[in-house]
């Protein structure tokens, strides 16, 4: 669409804005007061970050009611377009993917929304929210004009938006703007042709009226190719010394209207391997409280984080690959559990110094229960399964290929190739950096070798026989979800090497572990002979009754590795306590059962303790800074 098509469409506006008339719903840009207008009054919203895929479903109206309480008068909405289309035209829209309860309920307790439907998020999620299966055409060109990508992204658009244009605060819904991208101006492309499409297809599905923003790191430089005429060009940033000096970038770009913080950062993220982040409520609290003063609208980012359950944590890319933690707790107003911190509480008296705040008390801290020690037992290793967990059988392929060349998303493959000759001295098996997306555990005749990590150790010794069964099990981490690098494809990448020789003629197993806990395996399966206590990646399953409750706990992996935990088929994501510093996962009391006993089927891929158990506390810990092993460059 050229710049006239855009001052028509913004025309058509001005005259349905006429043509309302008073009284009617409205929500609008007034540049000359430099505020928003709700209903023709002027209006400031503050604002507050939670993603209902980072909750679980029967707690959102815990949550929504906290932020209510706290004196929000907005929330601010994700939409992960991976979470809601994992395959090209099939649409999931069901359980926690509930998009239409999440945003009922917002309007039920009396919050406004403001919505990001992307396409691209960031968010710390899997690929910033873009799906995978962009990447079975190799050479599409994310985020930009590039055809194929358009097409992808126009068919999302055209399911999603018109089931939000009726929810739009004009037409009697609670939704009073719609960010377009996200921080685009920090993307590589650059592509303005590519916001103008996006522009073009968000009125052509929602309408005239509806405000359009964009949002970009508060620099001129990354407003400058994040913002575009007929988008409300709006920032992000966290606490700071001068929050004039914060807003000028926005300035350059909006002369006139409302000052808007986009994401004012409450906490920040964590990576595997890294300090635990945090800050002070005392600064968060200040900060919010200047920019109050200054007259503008904030939105907290985030006021509830949550948890990257599943497969769903996304990663960055800063000299090294660094995935992000299961807990996306963020240091946030409520906790990853949902309850108030003294952070709350700061930002809370501050909001009340600027608007009243509702009536009654702060719905306390959801109840915590420390379910104990539960004893596991190893049912099966992971190889004497390949028939239940890759049912189609094995691809066979000279050379490697990628998840996406075989089309699995998330979690795991197998590699499996033979010695090409007998290995009596120790030859190194290696693979170019990058080679091993993210990393892959190796096995010998089924008996364990150790672990190759993308930007880490990139050689094992290994000494066999010719014909030896020589296994590597691909575990994708997460894809990048910002920066250059976010076509960021799982598997071998590349071919590797037993000392000189190139290895070839692999069977490649896509692994769906899920569908088969999903069936109820392995606690239906008979039991496995194996129970040999060695290493390796194997499945270790228990169960625990709970005292009549179903309370919120947290699981502690004494002497564990690194895996996936699932409880009653629920996947609760990754655990790695030898990195850190995350030691707890959180697991929802809505997950448990009373009266039935609460099964556990654990993925452990390199090593379980002598005596397995698992301990359920009443509390998080997400602190155990620990230093950078063997194998894990600096940062
Ligand atoms: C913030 O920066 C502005 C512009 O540089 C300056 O005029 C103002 O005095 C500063 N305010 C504070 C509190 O330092
Ligand atoms: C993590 O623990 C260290 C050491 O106990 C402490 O200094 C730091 O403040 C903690 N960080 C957070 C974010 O709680
Ligand atoms: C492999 O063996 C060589 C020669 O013994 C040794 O120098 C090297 O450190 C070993 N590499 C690893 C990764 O163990
Ligand atoms: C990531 O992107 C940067 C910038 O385009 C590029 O220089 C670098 O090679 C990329 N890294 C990988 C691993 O693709
Ligand atoms: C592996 O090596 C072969 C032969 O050199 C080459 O054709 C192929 O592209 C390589 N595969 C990968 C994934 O690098
Ligand atoms: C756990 O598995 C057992 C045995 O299959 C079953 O009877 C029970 O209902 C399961 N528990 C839950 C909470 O699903």
């Amino acid at each position: 669409m050229g710049p006239g098509a855009g001052a028509l469409l913004l025309l058509a506006a001005a005259v349905l804005q006429l043509t309302a008339g008073a009284g009617a719903r409205s929500f609008q840009v007034d540049r000359a007061n430099d505020c928003f207008r709700k209903d023709g009054a002027p209006f400031r919203y503050v604002s507050g970050s939670i993603h209902y895929a980072r909750v679980p479903r029967p707690a959102w109206r815990d949550r929504l009611l906290k932020m209510y309480m706290s004196g929000l008068n907005a929330v601010q909405v994700y939409v992960p377009w991976n979470y809601h289309e994992p395959l090209p035209g099939l649409y999931d829209f069901t359980g926690d993917r509930d998009l239409w309860s999440f945003l009922d309920l917002t309007a039920e307790l009396g919050l406004l929304v403001i919505l990001r439907p992307g396409p691209y998020i960031c968010a710390e999620w899997e690929m910033g929210g873009l799906p995978a299966w962009l990447l079975w055409k190799p050479d599409i060109v994310l985020r930009s004009s590039d055809p194929a990508y358009l097409r992808a992204v126009d068919s999302w658009l055209g399911v999603l938006l018109p089931r939000i244009e009726p929810r739009l605060y004009h037409n009697g819904g609670n939704i009073i703007s719609i960010q377009v991208e996200n921080e685009y101006g920090s993307y590589w492309a650059c592509d303005y042709d590519y916001l103008r499409h996006l522009l073009a297809s968000f009125r052509a599905r929602l309408g005239g009226q509806v405000l359009l923003f964009t949002t970009d790191g508060n620099s001129a430089a990354e407003l400058r190719c994040g913002t575009l005429q007929g988008l409300y060009a709006t920032v992000d940033f966290g606490p700071g010394p001068n929050i004039t000096e914060a807003f000028a970038p926005q300035r350059l770009f909006e002369p006139k209207g409302p000052l808007v913080n986009s994401e004012y950062y409450t906490g920040w993220l964590d990576y595997w391997g890294e300090a635990h982040a945090g800050s002070s409520p005392a600064q968060v609290a200040q900060g919010l409280q200047d920019m109050l003063q200054l007259g503008a609208n904030v939105n907290m980012y985030m006021f509830q984080g949550g948890t990257n359950f599943g497969y769903w944590s996304g990663a960055d890319y800063k000299g090294r690959y660094k995935p992000v933690t299961t807990s996306y707790d963020y240091d946030a107003p409520l906790s990853e559990a949902g309850d108030p911190t003294d952070k709350l509480f700061a930002i809370r008296t501050v909001i009340g110094k600027f608007q009243p705040l509702p009536e009654g008390p702060m719905p306390p801290a959801t109840p915590k229960y420390a379910y104990g020690r539960v004893p596991l037992r190893k049912q099966a290793e992971l190889l004497e399964l390949l028939e239940v967990l890759c049912p189609a059988g094995p691809i066979p392929s000279r050379f490697p290929l990628t998840f996406e060349a075989v089309k699995q998303a998330h979690g795991f493959v197998l590699y499996r190739t033979r010695l090409p000759r007998d290995v009596w001295d120790p030859a190194p098996l290696s693979a170019p950096r990058h080679g091993v997306c993210d990393l892959g555990y190796a096995l010998l005749d089924g008996v364990y070798q150790g672990r190759l990590e993308r930007d880490g150790q990139t050689t094992l010794n290994l000494t066999g026989r010719a014909g030896a069964a020589l296994d590597l099990l691909v575990e994708n981490m997460g894809r990048i979800n910002f920066g250059a690098n976010i076509s960021d494809f799982k598997g071998l990448l590349r071919n590797l090497s037993l000392g000189s020789t190139l290895l070839s003629d692999w069977l490649i197993y896509p692994l769906d572990v899920d569908a088969a806990v999903a069936r109820g395996w392995p606690q239906a399966a008979p039991r496995a002979e194996s129970s040999r206590a060695r290493p390796g990646p194997a499945f270790y399953t228990g169960a625990f009754d709970t005292p009549g409750i179903a309370w919120d706990t947290f699981v502690k992996f004494p002497g564990w590795s690194k895996g996936q935990l699932w409880i009653n088929g629920f996947n609760l994501g990754r655990y790695w306590p030898v990195r850190g510093p995350q030691q707890t996962l959180f697991v929802p009391g809505s997950l448990l059962s009373a009266s039935a006993p609460n099964n556990i089927t654990l993925l452990e891929l390199e090593g379980a303790p002598p005596r397995p158990f698992v301990l359920f506390l009443d509390r998080p810990l997400l602190n155990q800074t620990v230093s950078p092993g063997p194998g894990l460059p600096p940062a």
